[in-house]
């Protein structure tokens, strides 16, 4: 069987905007393997802190496998200082991929909060290659500087609308001022959803009044990231499902969302 933890090189770690990082690694074998959707799990350093690892969606697997990252405590911290040729200890791909689009649908429609939009760029170059396929990518972040670069979305062939708290780019408002953006047709679209809770309850709801089918890519403080633990529990219409082993990725209609 093949091993799923390894030590790889990193190749390079971009900073975007003061907290805003992406980190590129060379993992041959997770470029070969992972399937948008999919996570790593990172151990920002040897010795006791952070003790944890840290999951981060992949971004991206071309030649290198890619995440993005926001600096929000001592792992991502840490991890913000990896230089090119760093030893990086990772896990994985780990957990349940997006499906594809079920036969009939037109238009997908990716709903993404912050740092929620990284699994939609490698899930997008997937998509891309499904010619009759309509992408849409409604996207929101704080300020101008808290979001992702629309452009390889672009040229992947997404129409990218954009939103943000203060109206410094895009919408002003939350990514739900985004929803009239699309023809929520039951039978043609279908939604997936990354970033924070509410945010997806928002896509939730607009997909339930519409008869949308979807699927989210949920998130949780994780530990070991192989279902042994139950730390990273969450509640579906199913019960309590784990989100590194039965998901990140779930059926949006049975994701029940905590406010
Ligand atoms: C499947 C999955 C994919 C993820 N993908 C990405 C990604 O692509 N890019 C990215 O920047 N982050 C991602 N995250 C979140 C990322 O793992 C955390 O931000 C990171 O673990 C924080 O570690 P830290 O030591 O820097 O901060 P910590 O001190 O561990 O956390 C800082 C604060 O963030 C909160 N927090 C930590 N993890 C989570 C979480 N999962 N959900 C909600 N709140 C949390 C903590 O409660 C604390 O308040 C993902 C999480 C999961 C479960
Ligand atoms: S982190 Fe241990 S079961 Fe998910």
């Amino acid at each position: 069987m093949p091993k799923l933890q390894n030590i790889y090189r990193v190749v390079s770690n971009e900073k975007l905007c003061p907290r805003f990082y992406r980190l590129c690694f060379d993992a041959p074998s997770i470029v070969r393997k992972v399937q948008p959707g999919q996570f790593v799990h990172i151990r920002a350093r040897d010795g006791l802190e952070p003790f944890f690892r840290r999951p981060f969606s992949v971004c991206r697997a071309q030649k290198y496998v890619e995440i993005f990252y926001e600096v929000v405590g001592p792992g991502t911290g840490v991890l913000s200082l990896k230089k090119k040729g760093d030893p990086l200890d990772v896990l994985g791909p780990v957990g349940r991929p997006f499906d594809m689009p079920p036969p009939g649908i037109k238009q997908v429609v990716m709903i993404a909060g912050g740092i929620g939009v990284a699994p939609f760029l490698i899930l997008s170059d997937v998509l891309k290659k499904k010619k009759k396929l309509e992408l849409v990518l409604l996207y929101g972040g704080r300020t101008k500087g808290h979001v992702f670069n629309m452009k390889e979305f672009r040229s992947n062939g997404c129409a990218a609308h954009v939103a943000t708290d203060d109206g410094s780019v895009g919408t002003r408002g939350r990514v739900d001022k985004l929803f009239a953006k699309i023809n929520p047709d039951p039978k043609t679209t279908f939604i997936y959803t990354c970033g924070p809770n509410p945010m997806m309850a928002a896509a939730q709801k607009f997909a339930r009044q519409h008869g949308i089918r979807g699927q989210a890519a949920c998130e949780e403080v994780m530990a070991c990231a192989l279902g042994a633990c139950l730390g990273c529990s969450i509640r579906t219409t199913k019960g309590f499902r784990t989100v590194c082993y039965d998901g990140p990725v779930f059926d949006l209609d049975e994701v029940i969302f905590d406010s």
